[in-house]
């Protein structure tokens, strides 16, 4: 069925009171993520047109957070409750706009384009005039109750303060989410009055006011079955419990699907990960973004990955912090790596104990192995980096640029100062400090000769007043 003619409105604005935080609510992160980017990404399913947010509280981090090209912002001031925020909302649809109105929430950020789909679907095959989402719940909490009359049709929607104990006791509940016809939406919402414990405009009242107008074959309650998707998030135990359900989800699907997750308690993963099969993921890792792992990754345990590609078959030992990086085929990294952004690894390769990486691309089966560090550095294939060696890439105003070719040995603790540029097959000697360009082939050093003062050690000693073979020092030292 086609999405055409709908408009979304997304209401954000409340400061959230019960998360005790100076922060709006939408903002607090969701397994990585402000809760309003998920709620908007949702609803962008649909392709409304226009997508309005009604911010109100910390506005305008609230827009920052929203990343959709077609959103429109709509400021609620002062927060007079749901029914006033749709209010400011519809104030930002086209005058003309005849379609149908998608209303949810930002705090319920588990719901999902594909039910949002078919729950407008329903609505437009029942031609209702109003639907609303609907789920029945064991503990209905503080939600709003659905009342129905004797015949079953939906009757209107209660306040759970508003509520008297028979209607408490009922367990079918709003979950926030409406679609509504626009000419039916803007007479509702002009209709309502503040008349209950709040003191606020309810949204929840036009249920009543569309079933009066328009008969009760035109209200519908859309029933859900998934109350994970559906629930609002109020407070901070909420949000932690959400954060651990939609962890527990993806990491059941991981492990259905062939991943093997050595602690599922103690993995992090995002829902964005596409993880392939037979990947071995140890303890305490977080897998953050966009990360891609090719089939038979190995981790060890204790990693830290944001928007990592990694190649079929590499071995991440203990310790790895990758971000924005691409790790070629059956490589070979950590423990203790800091793989920065820009780093990308041809295949084949070595990245060792307290190495760290930043833009630098090396070729297949270079190795660093040992206490390097490698910035803004183009390294060929097959080179070998030893322990300590460092580019020196900051004049402290820019940065500069190091390229190193293939098959180079370049030796220990060699400081490359960029600019520069070492050809291919080079060999550094140990301890060198490279200034400028190194021709193809070439042996390189930078050494001072090395003298010897024979009996040396026997004359300072003495002058210290110490014993030929040091042993009052060492005494001291004790
Ligand atoms: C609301 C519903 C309730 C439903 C529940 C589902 C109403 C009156 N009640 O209750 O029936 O069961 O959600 O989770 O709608 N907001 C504004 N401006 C305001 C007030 C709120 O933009 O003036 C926004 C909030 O930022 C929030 C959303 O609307 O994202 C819902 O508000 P909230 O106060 O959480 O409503 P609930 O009490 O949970
Ligand atoms: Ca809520």
């Amino acid at each position: 069925m086609t999405t055409s003619n709908v408009a979304a409105i997304i209401l954000a604005a409340g400061k959230g009171t019960r998360m005790r935080s100076e922060r709006a609510k939408v903002l607090h992160e969701l397994c990585g993520e402000p809760m309003i980017a998920r709620a908007v990404r949702a609803v962008a399913a649909l392709k409304p047109d226009p997508i309005v947010i009604v911010v109100g509280h910390q506005a305008r981090e609230v827009e920052a957070a929203v990343n959709s090209s077609n959103a429109r912002f709509a400021l609620q001031e002062p927060q007079r409750g749901t029914g006033d925020a749709a209010r400011c909302g519809l104030g930002q649809l086209p005058a003309d706009f005849t379609g149908d109105v998608l209303i949810t929430y930002g705090d319920m950020p588990a719901i999902k384009g594909s039910t949002l789909r078919a729950f407008l679907d329903a609505h437009r095959k029942r031609a209702a005039k109003l639907s609303f989402i609907s789920i029945i719940l064991e503990d209905p909490a503080a939600y709003g109750r659905v009342i129905r009359d004797a015949r079953g049709n939906v009757d209107k929607i209660v306040e759970f303060r508003d509520a008297s104990p028979a209607e408490r006791a009922i367990k079918e509940i709003n979950t926030g989410c409406y679609i509504v016809d626009s000419a039916l939406l803007r007479s509702a919402l002009a209709e309502l009055k503040p008349a209950n414990a709040q003191d606020e405009y309810y949204l929840t009242d036009i249920v009543a006011i569309a079933r009066a107008r328009c008969g009760n074959e035109k209200v519908e309650a859309w029933a859900a079955d998934d109350p994970v998707e559906f629930a609002g998030i109020n407070s901070r135990e909420e949000l932690a419990n959400m954060e651990a359900e939609i962890r527990a989800a993806v990491n059941r699907k991981l492990m259905q699907s062939g991943v093997t997750l050595v602690d599922p308690s103690t993995a992090y993963i995002s829902e964005q990960a596409e993880i392939a099969a037979d990947c071995v993921i140890g303890p305490n890792v977080q897998i953050l973004g966009a990360c891609k792992l090719a089939e038979g990754v190995r981790i060890d345990g204790t990693a830290w990955l944001s928007n990592v590609t990694i190649g079929p078959r590499c071995h991440l030992k203990l310790g790895v912090r990758a971000e924005d990086c691409i790790i070629g085929e059956e490589s070979e990294i950590g423990p203790f790596a800091n793989l920065r952004a820009g780093t990308e690894l041809a295949g084949h390769n070595r990245i060792g104990n307290f190495v760290e990486t930043k833009k630098a691309r090396l070729g297949r089966g270079t190795k660093a192995s040992h206490l390097s560090y490698l910035g803004d550095a183009t390294i060929g294939a097959d080179t070998n980096i030893g322990c300590g060696v460092i580019t020196v890439n900051y004049d402290g105003y820019e940065k500069h640029h190091t390229e190193i070719g293939d098959r180079c040995m370049v030796g220990c603790d060699t400081q490359l100062v960029a600019p520069v540029k070492v050809g291919s097959d080079v060999y550094v000697a140990s301890g060198t400090t490279i200034i400028r360009e190194v021709p193809d082939g070439a042996l390189v050093m930078s050494h001072h000769p090395q003298r010897e003062k024979s009996g040396w050690m026997a004359t300072w000693r003495k002058r210290h007043n110490d014993s030929p073979d040091g042993s009052l020092r060492r005494k001291k030292d004790q």
